[in-house]
C-alpha cells in the first residue's frame, strides 16, 4: 500500500505538488496522469525516497519514507523515466552491482531469469554503452525487480519500448498486481491506462483533480462511456480541442 497524506513539494516559489492525498492498495495498477509539468515525476521521486517533501507524509506498507527510508526502500522498486546506467558495465555486472546494493545473496539465477524475461540474454555480457534506448529501459526494469519489490513506482514505462516490449511490461505489471504488488505508474499513453489500470488519478498544476475508475472519471466529466482521452482533455481544461 502507498499512502500519501497532504504531500507538498515547493521548488522556491513554485508549488509543484500541492497537498495531495492518495491511497493505493496492494493489487492495484494505479495510473497517475496529468499534463506536462503537473507534478507527476516530482511525486514519484518523493515516493521513491529520492526527493524530500516540503511537507506531508508518505507511507509504504506502513513504513514512513522519511523516517524509515531503508525499510521503505527495501520493498520499493523505482523505474525512472530516463534510465541512468553505467556505460562501462555489462548488463550482468550492473545487475550484480544492484543485487549487492540490496544485499541479495546468490543473485545469479534471478539475474539470468530477469535478463531472459526482458529479452536481454544475448546482450548480457555486452557493455551498456552499446545498448539502444529501449534496451537500457529494459535493463533498468529488470534491475528494479531484483529484490522482488512489494511496491513498484514507475515513471512513463512505455517510452522507448517497442510494441513487444510494451506488451511484456503490460502483462508483467498485471501479473505482479495479481500477486499483491502495488503498481503506481505515470503515463501519457491513455490507451495503456484503459487497458491495464484499475484506478486513475489526474494531477493538474500540483493538485489532484480526479481520482477513480475510468467510468467514474467519465461521470465526473459528464462524458459517460467515453474514452479516456476526451475525458482527460475536458478535466484538464483543454476541452476546446475535443
Ligand atoms: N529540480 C527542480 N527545480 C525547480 N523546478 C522543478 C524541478 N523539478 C521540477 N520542477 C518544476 O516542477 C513542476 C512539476 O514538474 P514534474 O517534472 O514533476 O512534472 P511532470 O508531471 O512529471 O511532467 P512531464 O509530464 O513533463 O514529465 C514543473 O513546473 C517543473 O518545471
Ligand atoms: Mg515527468
Amino acid at each position: 500500500m502507498i499512502k500519501l497524506t497532504d504531500l507538498t513539494k515547493n521548488y522556491g516559489a513554485l508549488t509543484a505538488v500541492n497537498s495531495i492525498s492518495l491511497t493505493v492498495e496492494p493489487g492495484e495498477v494505479f495510473g497517475f496522469l496529468g499534463p506536462n509539468g503537473a507534478g507527476k515525476t516530482t511525486t514519484i521521486k518523493m515516493i521513491a525516497g529520492l526527493l524530500q517533501p516540503t511537507s506531508g507524509t508518505i507511507e509504504i506498507r506502513g513504513f514512513n519514507v522519511q523516517k524509515d527510508p531503508l525499510q521503505a526502500k527495501r520493498i520499493t522498486g523505482f523505474i525512472p523515466d530516463r534510465p541512468y546506467l553505467y556505460d562501462k558495465l555489462t548488463a550482468t555486472e550492473f545487475m550484480s552491482f544492484t543485487a549487492a546494493l540490496y544485499d541479495l545473496g546468490k543473485p545469479e539465477r534471478r539475474i539470468a531469469e530477469l535478463l531472459e524475461l526482458f529479452g536481454l540474454s544475448d546482450w548480457a555480457d555486452e557493455l551498456v554503452e552499446n545498448y539502444s534506448h529501449g534496451m537500457k529501459q529494459r535493463l533498468v526494469m529488470a534491475s528494479s525487480l531484483l529484490h522482488e519489490p512489494k511496491v513498484l513506482v514507475v515513471d512513463e514505462p512505455m517510452v522507448g519500448l517497442d510494441p513487444r516490449g510494451a506488451r511484456l511490461v503490460k502483462d508483467l505489471f498485471k501479473d505482479l498486481a495479481s500477486k499483491g504488488v502495488t503498481v503506481f505508474m505515470s503515463t501519457h499513453t491513455l490507451e495503456i491506462v484503459e487497458a491495464m489500470c484499475t484506478r486513475v488519478a489526474i494531477i493538474n498544476k500540483g493538485e489532484i483533480i480526479a481520482d477513480g475508475s475510468v467510468e467514474e472519471l467519465g461521470k465526473l466529466a459528464r462524458m459517460e462511456n467515453s474514452h479516456l482521452e476526451p475525458i482527460f482533455l475536458k478535466l484538464t481544461g483543454g476541452d476546446e480541442t475535443v
